[in-house]
């Protein structure tokens, strides 16, 4: 199963829900491999923010490698999942979609919340970290069957 993380940037939700998504497969013994993406393209190239990299790291999760990226149409070809982190991401994604396949890959993380974007209050990056774990579990409770 390929997942596939989307926030607005790409360098504060999306890298920890890739981050975390991937840490709970793998102590799972899934074989998952998770990746992340921005809709936006202004921090391209770069890591992830460092609220990100230390709320991860106090939790034991090793995000420092990831490159920031722009989402893109091709990702509906090479991912069985599409996670946004709000509705606004959602949309983002979904004007990118060709088909009705590429629609039905796509879906919010949170069932019936938004991840809050941390970028201009810092002190959510704990808080997103919790939901975001909690979204992750509920994904694998969901498709690890
Ligand atoms: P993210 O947070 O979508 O969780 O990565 C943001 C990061 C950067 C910006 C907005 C949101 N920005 O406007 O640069």
């Amino acid at each position: 199963m390929k997942i596939l993380m989307v926030c607005l940037g790409n360098i504060c939700r999306s890298p920890l829900a890739e981050g975390i998504m991937q840490h709970l497969a793998d102590e799972q013994g899934l074989n998952w491999q998770a990746d992340s993406a921005g809709t936006g393209n202004w921090h391209v190239g770069k890591g992830p923010h460092q609220g990100s990299v230390q709320v991860a790291r106090k939790h034991g999760i090793d995000i420092t490698q990831q490159v920031c990226r722009q989402f893109k149409a091709g990702d509906f070809d090479a991912f069985d999942l599409i996670l946004a982190m709000d509705e606004s991401n959602l949309n983002n994604i979904l004007r990118l979609a060709r088909t009705a396949q590429d629609r039905q890959k796509v879906k919010l993380l949170l069932n019936d919340k938004e991840v809050p974007d941390p970028y201009f209050d810092h002190t959510q990056f704990e808080p997103v970290f919790e939901l975001i774990e909690e979204g992750c579990k509920d994904i694998i409770r969901q498709y690890s069957r």
